[in-house]
């Protein structure tokens, strides 16, 4: 049975009543949404290696990436598939979340129907993905090497259970004309509290009013060109340390989407108090 607050189309897009908006592009050939989490947010943030630039977290003993509104996790996947294809990756991913309206596992799993080389991990996922009522989750996967993090709730209050500071950020609410709350000043000051400094950040989201908040939550926004629909994009960056600051790290910026708008962040360095936990778990 599917969620009823997700509504499929027939091309395979994933919809919301109660937002009136799409999940996701799905493209003419069905795999826009993963390209566009590639691009906009994988790219945006330096996740993905090329010719001239190795991977943002090339060498790094762990990475923290924060998403705001984690939907059917495309964003999340993409990062598991891209981490996992990297000879160069961190030894271990933690991910960290907010979604007020978490979908049915087996939204998770037709999610991915276009993408079969996200199959085996949306499987692991859904396996995992019970029992998600308000408040924070932790979800061990692949062997322990990667750790989802879920502050399911409210996007401001489920951003205040979370803590430490990220390297990555992806912003990915609903269009902010439909979904104010997760683009308002305060959601991105909360936001920014999470980022080290440095950290790069990416989302779809050009709009006028998401700039200024951004701007006005510590991020240095640039627009760059971007996927079609929208032509453009964002490519923010952290200017100061988060709150917990410790010491700031060599990233950089980026980031967008394809429905209209994007934008990103710069982190701080600081292990999220749920890494010292996990550290502790494994005996490390
Ligand atoms: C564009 S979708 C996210 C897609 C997702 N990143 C993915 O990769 O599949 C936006 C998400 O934000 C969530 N959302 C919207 N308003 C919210 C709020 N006030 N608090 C928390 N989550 C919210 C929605 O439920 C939805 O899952």
């Amino acid at each position: 049975m599917t969620n009823p607050t997700i509504q499929w189309r027939d091309d395979g897009t994933p919809f919301s009543p109660r937002f009136g908006d799409i999940y996701r592009n799905t493209g003419s050939d069905g795999r826009g949404g993963l390209a566009q989490a590639r691009q906009v947010f994988l790219q945006g943030c330096g996740l993905l290696s090329t010719a001239e630039e190795a991977t943002a977290w090339a060498g790094a003993p762990c990475w923290a990436v924060l998403e705001t509104g984690f939907g059917l996790g495309l964003n999340f996947l993409a990062t598991w598939h891209t981490w996992r294809q990297d000879p160069r990756r961190p030894a271990r991913l933690f991910y960290s979340a907010v979604e007020a309206f978490p979908p049915e596992p087996a939204d998770l799993i037709r999610s991915v129907a276009a993408f079969p080389e996200l199959a085996p991990l949306a499987a692991e996922l859904a396996a995992r993905w019970h029992g998600l009522l308000p408040g924070v989750h932790r979800l061990r996967l692949d062997d322990e090497r990667v750790q989802l993090t879920l502050s399911i709730g409210d996007v401001q209050p489920a951003l205040a259970e979370l803590t430490g500071e990220h390297d990555t950020i992806y912003l990915d609410g609903f269009d902010p004309v439909r979904n104010p709350a997760m683009w308002s000043l305060h959601t991105l000051k909360a936001v920014a509290r999470l980022a080290r400094r440095g950290a790069r950040a990416a989302t779809w989201c050009v709009a006028r009013e998401v700039r200024e908040a951004m701007t006005a939550a510590g991020f240095d926004v640039e627009r760059v060109p971007g996927l079609p629909p929208s032509g453009t994009h964002c490519r923010p960056a952290m200017r100061r340390a988060g709150r917990h600051a410790v010491a700031p790290s060599p990233m950089s910026q980026r980031v967008w989407r394809g429905r209209g708008a994007a934008w990103s962040s710069a982190p701080v360095w600081q292990a999220p108090r749920w890494r010292t936990a996990w550290r502790s778990a494994a005996g490390r």
